[in-house]
């Protein structure tokens, strides 16, 4: 590949994971933010509910892949149930893995 065209890919690819991470925000605000905290800072509207940036104290966000994709986020009580396609998935954990606190 000429040193060019990869130039353009890569900034291609660094403008698509920006994206993803709005994307991944969005929907979490969307469909999560009532309950959850999804920001960096902030506590959840519903204390029970974890702030997303502390989930991966408990394991990898990449861990929550399979519940999003299928629609099993287990132990939610009132939570209506979410399922995400496999581009939304992606955006979800790629935004998870940003705000992580460790
Ligand atoms: C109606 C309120 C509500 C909404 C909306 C909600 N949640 Fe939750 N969520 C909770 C509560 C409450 C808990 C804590 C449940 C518990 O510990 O038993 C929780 C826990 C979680 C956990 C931790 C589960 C674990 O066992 O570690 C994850 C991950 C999670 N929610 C993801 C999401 C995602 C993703 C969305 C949006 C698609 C969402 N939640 C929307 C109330 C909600």
């Amino acid at each position: 590949m000429c040193v060019p065209a990869a130039a353009a890919l890569m900034a291609l690819a660094h403008v698509s994971i920006a994206q993803d991470l709005k994307h991944g925000e969005a929907l979490l605000s969307r469909d999560c933010a009532t309950c959850h905290a999804i920001g960096r800072n902030g506590d959840s509207p519903n204390k029970l509910a974890p702030p997303f940036r502390t989930l991966g104290q408990r394991y990898p966000v990449e861990s929550l892949e399979e519940a999003l994709g299928e629609g099993i986020l287990a132990g939610h009580p009132d939570m209506p149930e979410f399922k995400f396609d496999a581009g939304d998935v992606g955006a979800i954990i790629a935004y998870l893995k940003s705000i992580q606190r460790r």
